[in-house]
Order: structure tokens, then sequence, then C-alpha cells
């Protein structure tokens, strides 16, 4: 339980300078943002103020729903997720968030370490949360997975010779792998994954053998790699499904729409889960509400649109998205996020030790 009423009288309020002036920095670093007047104001209490990583309108309608349920208003401040940890280790105590929503094993790994998080403990999410989605502790739980999965073009590689990310590796595939560089904390939680399985020297020589079978310079975001995959550039490719579903929904324009109806998804058994997840900043002000907040957005109802807006999964299931359906069911690995985070250090070291630029 925590010490602070959810009634109690509204705090100081917060430096505006400081505040501010980080907002500027953040502006300067080309980082999205938007800032909602009030987070440079005093929190009230039956406010909520989130700091998220993510990026979606439709996110912003699931915050209306909380509105409308519980009366608590939800202040919020979108921009990139090391931008916000960094953001609110500067604030320290002065931080108007509550929630801090990161996206990826190893951001949540790193902020929980920085104590920007406070262990909660809640009934409900217990309850919709799988435990191996969660932090073991308290800090942080998921409230929406995503699969970081294979697409073939399959008029070069039939697909169904692709059944394990080990297959990956395979001489076979010489000259037709595309992959995205090890900057991406998608494909280093995908390493950090591989090597709770299979150890390290099983992983060393899984990533040695993919890094001979790249066939492009390596991509610095998952869109452009499906398009080379699409238009016959490489063969194969590492992706996460919810970029193929915006391709296929025709978000990113029509080109991209029919490029990606000639990819085959496929989805290695088992596949790599990756999450979004929440947690309660150390200094919330109204910690009531923010775990209210996660509560939402954690249960089968709230998650549910949390997840489409990105077409990503839900915590359990696979959802209703007509897109997501397309591409069938997955078996999920049971290595949890906890340990993909832990391992995230070794993972890049290796990926670096075995040429993956
Ligand atoms: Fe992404």
């Amino acid at each position: 339980m925590s010490p602070y009423p959810l009634n109690r009288p509204s705090p100081p309020a917060r430096p505006h300078l400081a505040t501010l002036t980080l907002a500027v920095a953040i502006s300067a670093l080309g980082q999205a943002l938007s800032v909602a007047p009030a987070l440079a104001q005093k929190a009230e209490a039956g406010e909520v103020g989130v700091y998220s990583g993510r990026h979606y309108n439709s996110d912003r309608e699931l915050y209306r729903q909380f509105t409308a349920r519980t009366g608590i208003k939800v202040n919020l401040l979108e921009a990139k997720d090391d931008a916000l940890i960094e953001r609110l280790r500067s604030e320290g105590s002065n931080s108007p968030a509550d929630v801090l929503v990161l996206v990826d094993a190893a951001r949540l790994k790193k902020a929980a370490d920085l104590g920007l998080f406070r262990a909660s403990r809640s009934v409900s999410l217990l309850r919709d949360v799988p435990v191996n989605l969660r932090d073991s502790t308290g800090r942080w739980y998921a409230l929406t997975r995503r699969v970081r999965a294979v697409v073939v073009n399959p008029k070069q590689v039939n697909p169904a010779t692709i059944r394990t990310y080990a297959d990956l590796a395979s001489p076979a595939l010489r000259g037709k792998l595309c992959l995205r560089d090890r900057k991406s904390v998608y494909n280093q939680s995908l390493v950090a994954d591989q090597l709770v399985q299979r150890g390290q020297a099983g992983t060393q020589a899984w990533i040695k053998g993919m890094t001979s079978n790249v066939a492009q310079p390596f991509f610095t975001s998952d869109i452009p790699l499906a398009r080379a995959v699409g238009k016959g550039d490489c063969a194969v490719g590492v992706v996460n499904t919810y970029y193929v579903a915006r391709m296929l929904s025709g978000d990113s324009g029509a080109a991209d729409k029919a490029i990606a109806g000639r990819l085959t998804v496929v989805f290695p058994k088992p596949a790599h889960v990756n999450i979004s997840g929440a947690g309660v900043t150390r200094h919330a002000r109204n910690p009531q509400a923010a775990i209210k907040l996660i509560e939402f957005l954690a249960s089968p109802s709230g998650g549910k649109g949390y997840a489409e807006a990105n077409n990503e999964y839900p915590l359990r299931g696979y959802g209703n998205h007509s897109i997501l359906k397309s591409f069938g069911p997955f078996q999920a690995d049971a290595v949890s996020i906890e340990a993909i985070g832990a391992r995230n250090k070794e993972a890049v070291q290796l990926m670096e030790a075995g040429g993956w630029k």
C-alpha cells in the first residue's frame, strides 16, 4: 500500500524553469514530443502523469476511456524511450510523471536499474499479466506483446524451410538474409532471448552463421527491411510483425501494401516475444491513480485497444485483428522478459564480436 492518500493536498508547484529547459532540450534533439500544458504544472489529486515511449494516436483513445471510467485525468507526454528515461532521471522528485510506459525489455530493465520505478502490487495485475511478462519485484508489467518474426519472399525461398531462428544461420541462406543493425533493441532482445535458451557458445555460432548470410548492408529500421524482402533484394528478413501489419493495412501507402502482400510471415517455433510495459514511477504523486491506469491498460478489455493501436498482440491470445489473424497463431517461448533484459549487455557484445554491424 502506498503511504500517499489519493486526496491529499496538492504538492508545491514544480520548478517551471527546469521542466521547460528539459522540454526544449528534448525538442532540440529532434525527439517526437507532445507536452500537455498541465504537465508543467503541479499534480492534482485525481490526475495521473504519463510519460510514454509509445506514440500511437489510438493510445490516446484508451486514456480517454480510462478518464471516462474513473474520472482520473491523464496528462500525457510522449517522447522516445531513452529521452524519457533521461528526463525522469534528471527531474528526480520534481517529475510530474506517475507512470512510465516503455517499449522493449532492455529499456524497462534500464529504467528499473536506474531506480525510476517503485514496486507495486495489485491483485488484478497479478491475474492479468503472465508471470514471465512482469518484473519479479513488481516494478513493471507488460501491457502488450510483440513478436519478432521472419518474413520470407516465397519466390526465392520456401517459407517451410524456416522453422526456427536457428534456420536463419543455415548456409542455404548465404547471400539471402537481411538484418537490422545491432543498435536495434529489438535485435538485442532477440539475441538475449536466444542466449537464455542456447547459451553463449550456441548463440555465438548462430550469430556468425547469420552474419555470413547477410545480403545487404544492415538496415536501420524494420520497414525498409521488409520492403527489401518484398522486392526481392533479399529473400529472408527479421522484423516485428506489427510493421508488416502496418504495411498491409495501407497505413504506410499503397506501394507498401502491395509489397507486403508478397511477404510470407513465418513465426519461428518457438517465437521470441517482447513487450510494451509500464510501471509506477519512484516519485509518483498519485501512485494509486497510476496503478489504476496500469491495471486498466493491462486488463483484457483495455489491453485489447492498447494492443490493436499498434497491431500488437494482447497479453493472452491473439486478439481479433483481421490482419494479425491472417498471420495465424504463434507459439511463444517461455523466456521471461526480465531474463532478456538481464542478458542485454552480453547480447550486444556477442553481436559486435560476431560481425553484426
Ligand atoms: Fe517499433
